[in-house]
């Protein structure tokens, strides 16, 4: 099947679909006792990460139980920073570690863009494998974090509550802070690029902490790097949409659409969706928004809010998604619930 009669790419070119595409964010997971069992096998995530061979198969993994519309490419937003050099490991049960950039003594020691693909050439294997195998009506999404997203977590050395690091440095030493905004941005084109050429066919900039800029600064280091990110794939690849997802960014939500010039939004839980379907769904595709804690608990809620969705978002492109990442305490029949529901 060609790209653009996949119904997740038509939904992206504008049209209604009833129902609509379905995927979910980390929908290869923890919650799937398959991903558990090659995430074994690979040693650790990171391992998971740079082999194609057990990356694809955990990309594949939920499109054979469930038959998503789409999948995304099995990688992690943190593998920019370490093709940057930064270090890079996972603690069990904690989260990302890394080097942290706090001077600009620090970033000088990070690599140049060229050589990132040194690293990151294992992800593009992947996609490679990803566009054989995949059923031929499953669409390939390639992702990479937003350039602010990255920046915290390449200055904090790990998640905060707040971002407070890398707000410090933004303010404290604002030429590094812009220096480590724009290597980011660079790289996140290259990379994007190189999947796109191994075969994805949409990409995603996941900016999760975007709700952590300040309202003065939020075009300057979410939008503007998101529309340079857009403009730069559409010199090269015009046909690749890109989904965007300023998280908890509220009501500058509608100006971050209207600037970056993305082909959809996607939205978090906390958006009210007769908000999103009045204000939002006009100007751009939509993606969202279930709570991720429906699928832990199942049951009439879970039902009643999926059939809420369908309805709110009938009148325009829309895309069936969570609100953030399916959780590792999921039940994987409530998944299945949910698209019986959509689906029928
Ligand atoms: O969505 C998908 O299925 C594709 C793969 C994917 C992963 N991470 C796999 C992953 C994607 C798109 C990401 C994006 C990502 N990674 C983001 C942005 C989206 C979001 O969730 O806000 C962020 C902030 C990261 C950084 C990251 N990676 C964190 C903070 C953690 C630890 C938290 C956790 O859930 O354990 C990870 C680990 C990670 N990335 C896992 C997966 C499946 C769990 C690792 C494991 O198997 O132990």
């Amino acid at each position: 099947m060609k790209s653009e009669d996949k119904r997740l790419l038509r939904v992206l070119a504008g049209e209604t679909l009833d129902p609509p595409p379905a995927w979910m964010m980390r929908q290869a997971g923890r919650y799937l006792p398959e991903y558990r069992a090659t995430r074994a096998e690979a040693g650790s995530f990171l391992d998971l990460c740079y082999r194609p061979d057990l990356a694809a198969e955990v990309t594949l993994q939920p499109i054979r139980r469930y038959g998503f519309d789409a999948s995304i490419l099995f990688a992690d937003i943190l593998l920019v920073p370490q093709a940057l050099g930064a270090d890079l490991w996972f603690v069990e049960g904690e989260g990302p570690r890394l080097s942290t950039i706090t001077s600009a003594a620090d970033f000088a020691k990070l690599k140049p863009v060229e050589t990132i693909h040194e690293t990151l050439a294992p992800i593009y294997e992947t996609v490679r494998i990803l566009r054989r195998e995949l059923p031929a009506e499953t669409a390939l999404i390639g992702f990479a974090g937003a350039p602010w997203t990255v920046a915290t977590y390449m200055i904090a050395g790990q998640g905060t509550k707040d971002q407070a690091p890398a707000r410090k440095l933004m303010y404290g030493d604002p030429e590094t802070f812009d220096k480590l905004m724009d290597l980011i941005t660079e790289a996140t084109c290259e990379y994007l690029i190189r999947q796109i050429e191994a075969g994805a066919e949409v990409v995603k900039l996941f900016d999760s902490w975007a709700g952590a800029l300040p309202g003065p600064v939020f075009e300057k280091y979410a939008t503007l790097p998101a529309k340079r990110i857009v403009d730069r794939l559409a010199q090269v690849h015009p046909n690749v949409p890109v989904i965007g997802f300023p998280r908890q960014a509220g009501e500058k939500v509608e100006r971050f659409i209207e600037t970056s010039g993305i082909a959809a939004c996607a939205i978090d839980t906390n958006v009210d969706p007769a908000w999103a379907a009045r204000v939002l769904q006009p100007k751009t595709c939509v993606q969202g928004n279930l709570d991720p804690a429906l699928l832990i608990t199942g049951g009439p809620m879970l039902e009643r809010s999926v059939m809420n969705l369908r309805e709110t978002f009938a009148n325009g492109p829309y895309i069936f998604n969570l609100g953030h990442g399916i959780t590792p305490d999921a039940n994987p029949e409530h998944v299945q619930t949910m698209l019986d529901v959509l689906r029928r």
